[in-house]
């Protein structure tokens, strides 16, 4: 067993970030940054996969190939449904698929486009590009999405060194004009690469309407900042050093929302890793995998509106046999597991702790002999953690085998875990979805236990388990 039973990968190869999400024809789907020639990063070209559930992927030949004449590598973008035809490339009956992407050479990052009239099969580049260059190197990962309020194309794009996301507007895909800059704000560590902005309704009744600009930072990880969009500006309701992480595990990053999703949704998944050991992590001999696709939603807590995430429901068709117990302490729910002989190295796992005063509690997934993944809860210190330092493999990286920590405070004395584990990662859902933590782990196929601690007035209110396959 080498590969993740939910999880996306490019079998044999190297991937990066998702690129190029758009649902169109009943398809969901994924391109992704591909090395077609191994399992490191190099040669950068777009991988393409479709799926009709989000779970089920079939493999597509290669969207977009590095131009290798001309020295440019295919770097990060994404695609959008040019429903009224305003590029005019639609021919006939289909409606053009619109990708923009950023064309990588030694000298400068610029932004290109390309169409597609046969669902997404074959891409052919743009003519004219490219169709913005503005001498930087440090300038790309262009996000399209049709703006109807001003009935027009927004991208945005990042100018990584100077921590900034800028916004450009077209009519016709092809004439963009500049419309203004955000940021340096929150956190501006690390390059800022990947933007992402999208509206969300809030929980309020009634509900309200949000823009969410999500951008990454190579140290930190995803951030988000909440606020306004009025076609030109994005205005942020935050003050400006307010850091909002979307996932406080080590594993997400270059998210990215599907353009044009149905009934509403709002979904997105990211690329589940960090660049500080990206290249070094075992070869599998693929070597890169994304997050679960994950549903998006803004609801007001006691402090103010954040932005959470949730498995999408497609998820639930892969649940086997359901194990559940509820009301009994951490030492019978323990046994219990034993008992029933509860185990896998894919699970989904849903548990409540209720707990007063001083506890330290949690559990452990992917057990084995000498190996343990740990989800911990500190009451005392209010904060969730995660603790692969004995998953498995760590050697490969001294980075890698950090625990990751989250603030999470008790709801009514409860704290309520969503789980989800693979082959090859954990991801903790905590807090309604508010608190997450992803992370990759290099287990030993056969460590598929799950153990339950806890030290202090703890009780286990229920806990229900699922193989997935
Ligand atoms: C993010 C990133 C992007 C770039 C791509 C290259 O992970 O660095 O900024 O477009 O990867 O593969």
């Amino acid at each position: 067993m080498n590969a993740p039973t939910f999880h996306f990968i490019c079998p044999d190869h190297w991937i990066n970030d998702p690129n190029g999400l758009v649902y169109a024809d009943a398809e969901w789907h994924l391109f992704y940054q591909l090395n077609p020639f191994g399992n490191d990063w190099g040669h950068m070209s777009w991988g393409h996969a479709v799926s009709r559930d989000l779970l089920h992927w079939e493999h597509l030949p290669i969207a977009l190939r590095e131009d290798v004449e001309r020295g440019e590598m295919i770097f990060s973008g994404s695609a959008a449904v040019d429903w009224h035809n305003t590029s005019g490339l639609g021919t006939g009956a289909r409606l053009p698929l619109v990708a923009a992407y950023t064309a990588h050479s030694a000298r400068e990052q610029t932004q290109h486009l390309a169409f597609s009239v046969d669902g997404g099969r074959t891409w052919v580049p743009y003519a004219d590009n490219p169709v913005i260059a503005i001498g930087s190197r440090e300038f790309r990962d262009p996000k399209l999405f049709w703006h109807a309020p001003t009935r027009r194309w927004v991208m945005a794009c990042a100018l990584a060194d100077r921590h900034q996301v800028r916004f450009y507007g077209s009519v016709d895909l092809r004439a963009w004009t500049l419309l203004s800059d955000f940021g340096p704000a929150g956190s501006a560590d690390g390059l800022w690469e990947c933007p992402d902005l999208f509206w969300l309704p809030t929980d309020d009744d009634p509900p309200q309407q949000r823009w969410v600009l999500k951008v990454d930072d190579q140290r930190l990880g995803a951030q988000y900042f909440i606020g306004q969009f009025d076609g030109v500006r994005f205005t942020c309701e935050d003050p400006p050093d307010r850091i909002r992480r979307v996932d406080f595990g080590r594993d997400f990053y270059a998210a990215q929302s599907w353009n044009d999703a149905p009934a509403g949704r709002h979904v997105w998944l990211a690329w589940m890793n960090h660049w500080d050991y990206a290249r070094r992590t075992p070869a599998l001999p693929w070597r890169g995998m994304m997050t679960l696709p994950r549903e998006l939603a803004l609801r007001r807590f006691p402090d103010g509106l954040h932005l959470v995430q949730c498995p999408v429901r497609e998820l639930r068709n892969l649940r086997r046999t359901h194990h559940g117990c509820a009301g009994l302490s951490v030492a019978e729910a323990d046994s219990w597991l034993r008992e029933r002989g509860v185990r896998g190295t894919a699970l989904e796992i849903a548990a409540e702790f209720a707990c007063a005063g001083a506890a330290t509690f949690g559990l452990h997934v992917r057990t084995g002999a000498a190996e343990q993944t740990t989800i911990s809860y500190h009451a005392p210190e209010g904060r969730l953690m995660v603790d692969r330092s004995r998953s498995g493999d760590v050697s490969f990286s001294p980075r890698f085998d950090e625990r990751s920590v989250a603030p999470c405070p008790l709801r009514n004395g409860t704290l309520a875990l969503h789980i989800m584990v693979d082959a090859y990662s954990v991801e903790v859902f905590a807090d309604g979805g508010r608190v997450v933590l992803s992370s990759l782990i290099f287990p030993q196929p056969e460590s598929d236990g799950v153990r339950i601690f806890g030290d202090g007035e703890v009780w286990v209110e229920s806990f229900e388990v699922w193989p997935l396959a």
